[in-house]
């Protein structure tokens, strides 16, 4: 067929090796005195707790959930330039270092080059043992070999098997680099990283059953012009997804962010457009800035642009603003950022979102004295605040930062200990929190 029937693109099969048949695969339970296997109670079953890798990094291994665990394989994405390379080096570098035997498999620059890039990340780095190879059975025979506790493969795109006809990257290749890798990864307790690229439309280059295939998918992520870098799990059969590591790309490598709310609320000031958003990331209070600008519209329909924010959301709230006292924005063009270039997708975003829309459209500040105003909270359809988890830890992440006033949903207070609500401010629905946040009643009553 020249046009797969699944996604109707021309030219997109590719041909693949059929397994040999063999007689007792095709007839289960034929030979005699061989029993079927029997289901085994999930309490009989031994589940030895291995003990996990650490990479040395702590905003890494909260990403996997609490380091590499032996055996497994991972697949880390990111556009070209994001450090996928420098974060992975340096991992290995410190594993390395903590006396692990580690192989870095280079498809995808010289042996010099990585040698380059490792030369700027250290002493340990240099002791990293490194294979320039694409031909993946050579790949295969020399980790054999090597046993490593952990290898890397940069990148699974690059590495090709000489058994297929397809050229290196396809998805028959890339499919096939991967099951063999995760064979061996699997039999050698060896925990194997696969570099993916990422195409242009931001989703991971080759098969989607790759995805499938490996326990961990992590998504490197941030603007290759910025220095700020966040990592998120989007699958992980060992630890949450919902946490993010947060890195800093600098001249020495990517440095961890320990404190990445001080960073992101950096550059934030009491003026319109901006609203202070105490996201959760996981287990992780974050205060980010939320920035909005709206301007009279020259085309049909107006612009939408949503950075850091779903845009769908941004949809959500603009029809909400509307039909509850905010402005109405259906001919200009709305912009809306998370400043330093983090991705909130939380629905705990919207009434951030909100807020620093109603301040735009306004042309004035939320917050009348020196610190910015804070809120978090969902917005529902018919303009209710809703609730969200974690209100006391996101308060007292804004107690940490000095903020004096964070609008809550109402219903997130009932839940909350009393010390921490003293910057709370209860709001039921977005209306309410617009009146609180743009006209307080001791200001309207002055003027
Ligand atoms: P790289 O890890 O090669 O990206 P990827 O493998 O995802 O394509 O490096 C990305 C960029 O980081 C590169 O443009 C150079 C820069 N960089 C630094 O700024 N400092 C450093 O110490 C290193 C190693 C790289
Ligand atoms: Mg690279």
């Amino acid at each position: 067929m020249g046009r797969c029937p699944g996604c109707g693109e021309w030219n997109t099969l590719v041909e693949e090796q059929a397994p040999e048949p063999s007689a007792r695969a095709s007839r289960p339970g034929r030979r005699r005195g061989e029993k079927a296997p029997r289901p085994v109670p999930l309490a009989e079953v031994e589940a030895s707790s291995m003990e996990r890798v650490l990479t040395g990094s702590d905003e890494l291994d909260r990403v996997l959930g609490g380091g590499l665990v032996p055996g497994s394989i991972v697949l880390i994405g990111g556009a070209p330039g994001i450090g996928k390379s420098t974060l992975m080096t340096s991992a290995l570098a410190s594993v390395a270092g903590a006396g692990r035997r580690v192989v870095y498999v280079s498809g995808e620059e010289s042996a010099a080059q990585v040698r380059l890039r490792a030369e700027r990340l250290g002493p340990d780095a240099l002791s990293i043992p490194v294979l320039a190879e694409t031909s993946l059975h050579q790949v295969l025979g020399s980790i054999a070999a090597e046993r490593p506790e952990v290898c890397v493969v940069d990148s699974v795109q690059t590495l090709y098997s000489e058994d297929l006809t397809g050229a290196p990257g396809s998805v028959g290749q890339v499919r096939e680099v991967a099951a063999r890798l995760e064979r061996f990864a699997r039999e050698r307790g060896c925990a194997v990283v696969l570099v993916g690229h990422v195409t242009k439309d931001g989703t991971l280059a080759g098969p989607r059953v790759l995805e499938h295939a490996v326990d961990c998918v992590l998504q490197f992520e941030g603007e290759p012009q910025r220095t700020y870098r966040t990592l998120r799990a989007l699958k992980n059969r060992f630890g949450s997804t919902n946490e993010i590591g947060v890195f800093e790309m600098r001249s020495g490598g990517l440095t961890e962010v320990a404190d990445p709310s001080e960073r992101f609320l950096g550059e934030a000031r009491p003026v319109a457009g901006s609203c202070v958003l105490c996201a959760m990331e996981g287990t992780r209070p974050l205060l980010v800035e939320v920035q909005a600008l709206t301007a009279p519209s020259d085309v049909v329909p107006p612009r939408r642009i949503a950075n850091g924010v779903d845009r769908n959301r941004l949809s959500l709230v603009l029809a909400t603003l509307a039909r509850n006292g905010g402005p109405s924005l259906g001919s200009s063009d709305v912009f809306v950022s998370v400043a330093g270039g983090v991705r909130i997708e939380e629905p705990g975003a919207d009434l951030a979102v909100a807020l620093a829309l109603a301040s735009a459209a306004r042309g004035e500040p939320l917050a009348r004295g020196s610190a910015p105003l804070a809120c978090f909270g969902e917005v529902g359809l018919t303009g209710e605040l809703r609730f969200v988890a974690h209100a006391e830890r996101r308060l007292q992440e804004a107690a940490r930062f000095g903020l004096e006033q964070v609008i809550v949903p109402a219903r997130c207070l009932s839940d909350t200990a009393p010390s921490a609500q003293a910057a709370a401010t209860a709001a039921d629905s977005l209306g309410d929190a617009l009146r609180i946040a743009l006209d307080p009643p001791a200001l309207t009553q002055a003027a």
